[in-house]
């Protein structure tokens, strides 16, 4: 190989203060492992001495705790964008340490190439092969990689052989055209494949290669609960009625499923529900789920933009590349969430909401209002243009203290318009078709807890007017008594009367 050998140390002091970077990967597969952890010791090495040491970078989504956990505790961020969901790295930009925007993630790639955002002086790359005219192979994620590998003017690889080289062919790389003359995106079916095995580079922007073997950094998924299997019981319900009605073809229309322990269950009880034939996947997130439903023949084809799997999945997937190959694709995230495609294949799109509104509206991102989670990932890029859009929730969250569904909700992601069903463990409301005070019987008969029926019911007669009946004074009392008492349970209406 004609590229240079480095160290993780060397590859992360070529670094400055300031500088901008665009990391392969999404979620914590396929991200760089080892140069940040340099990275951050330089920036904790830098603040001892008293000088300001940060980046700015970009990412497909969140990341393994080398990057974005490494790099929130050495205090080493400027700027971050799209989704996270590291500990750390919360309290950083809740603590407004670090300056981060939340975007659609299929709009990142454009962004960037449109000159939106500041343009990355540098891309980290996660590899299992890389060739010496500039063909570079990714591992188990695709993410923002193409874009900002052809935008960034240094290259640093890092060569991971936990990752074997017999991965190339899982990858479809294929950028966009940007207007005025973009053409439609080829993708017909969820198996189509429009681009390349591997991102092409021109090699003199590689600085460097730094060798790892270093696995994935995913966590394990909590065990689902009585709670989640019901919710993915709901679900699986509910398709299957559509089906039965008609309203899904029988050969079934491909799903989009989020990300978090409920959208693991989700699609766990829609392989056991024997109405639902097998069915296609294009998603972001190719989950623990999807393999296992492969492996039933539950599942016929999954592309997406990350294979997010514990150790003990992607291992299974490792030693039978050869089985797997063809039922799998990874693609970039602008691929992967296209609005463009959602609404062509008709997708299924399943995502899990932190709080509904009786009327409808969504919030994906913020606890409370004003606390940052994780941030809207690909939620708004499915669910606005899905076939049919489903949102999931446990009814209660800490012990009950709060209720998923308020009257209002305390940030809005996903407004009315583009929300069709909401689910909990206590069942189904189909909103389509119906006016937002037909909404709120549907929400609060069918999803909310018995222990705020009573309390929504109530709020609704406030005595307030109007098509959508908010009382503007009312509307976040659950969040503010949650705030004062601890919990929205003990929501007094009478000082609203
Ligand atoms: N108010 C305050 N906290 C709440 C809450 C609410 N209404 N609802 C849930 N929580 C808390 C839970 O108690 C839990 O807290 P803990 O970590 O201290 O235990 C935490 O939020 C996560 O809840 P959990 O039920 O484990 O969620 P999950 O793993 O299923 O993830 C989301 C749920 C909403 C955070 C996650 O799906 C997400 O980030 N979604 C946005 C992006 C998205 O939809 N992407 C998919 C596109 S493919």
């Amino acid at each position: 190989m004609s590229y240079k050998k480095i160290s993780a140390e060397e590859a992360a002091r070529l670094l400055k203060d300031n500088d901008v970077i665009g990391f392969s990967g999404f979620t914590a597969a396929g991200c760089p492992k080892a140069v940040t952890i340099e990275l951050a010791k330089i920036a904790e090495e830098a603040h001892a001495a008293g000088k300001s040491f940060k980046v700015g970078y970009y990412t497909g989504a969140s990341t393994g705790d080398s990057i974005d956990g490494a790099l929130s505790r050495a205090h080493a961020i400027k700027f971050r964008s799209p989704y996270q969901s590291n500990g750390d790295m919360r309290k950083e930009l809740n603590n407004r340490d670090a300056h981060y925007f939340d975007l659609h993630l299929s709009e990142l790639q454009q962004y960037l190439r449109y000159g939106f955002l500041q343009k990355p002086d540098w891309a980290i790359l996660e590899a299992c092969d890389i060739t010496d005219d500039g063909k570079i192979y990714l591992t188990s994620a695709v993410g923002i990689a193409p874009t900002v590998a052809h935008l960034a003017d240094r290259i640093i690889i890092e060569l991971n052989k936990y990752h074997p080289k017999e991965l190339a062919g899982i990858h479809d790389i294929y950028e966009p055209a940007d207007p005025p003359v973009r053409r439609e995106i080829p993708v017909y079916k969820p198996s189509d494949r429009i681009g390349l095995p591997y991102i092409q580079v021109d090699p003199a922007k590689i600085v460097g290669i730094v060798e790892t073997d270093l696995p994935n950094e995913v966590g394990a998924f909590s065990p689902s609960d009585e709670v989640t299997n019901q919710i993915g019981r709901n679900v699986a319900e509910f398709l299957s009625r559509e089906m039965k009605a008609g309203r899904i073809p029988a050969s079934f229309l491909p799903v989009q499923s989020g990300v978090g322990n409920v959208a693991n269950a989700v699609l766990g009880a829609m392989g056991a529900n024997k109405d639902i034939p097998p069915f296609e996947i294009y998603t972001e997130v190719i989950q623990d789920s999807v393999v296992t439903l492969m492996k039933e023949g539950n599942v016929k084809f999954a592309s997406g933009c990350s294979l997010t799997l514990s150790t003990p999945a992607l291992e299974a997937i490792y030693n039978n590349l050869s089985e797997f190959r063809g039922k799998l694709l990874l693609r970039s995230q602008e691929i992967s969430n296209s609005p463009e495609i959602a609404r062509r294949l008709g997708l299924i799109s399943i995502n899990t909401a932190l709080e509904a509104d009786i009327f409808g509206n969504i919030n994906s991102t913020h606890v409370l209002g004003t606390k940052m989670m994780n941030g809207i990932g690909g939620s708004g890029d499915f669910c606005r243009n899905a076939y049919l859009s489903i949102f999931t929730a446990p009814s209660t969250a800490k012990d009950g203290k709060i209720s998923a569904i308020v009257p209002m909700v305390s940030h809005l992601d996903h407004s009315e318009h583009s929300v069709k069903i909401l689910i909990t463990e206590h069942g189904i409301a189909d909103l389509r078709g119906k006016s937002p005070i037909q909404r709120t019987e549907a929400i609060i008969n069918n999803c909310v807890d018995p222990q705020y029926k009573g309390l929504l019911k109530d709020y609704l007669n406030l005595g307030q007017k109007g098509h959508t009946p908010q009382n503007m004074a009312a509307a976040l009392a659950f969040h503010d008594t949650f705030n004062k008492k601890g919990d929205m349970r003990l929501t007094d209406w009478s000082v609203y009367k």
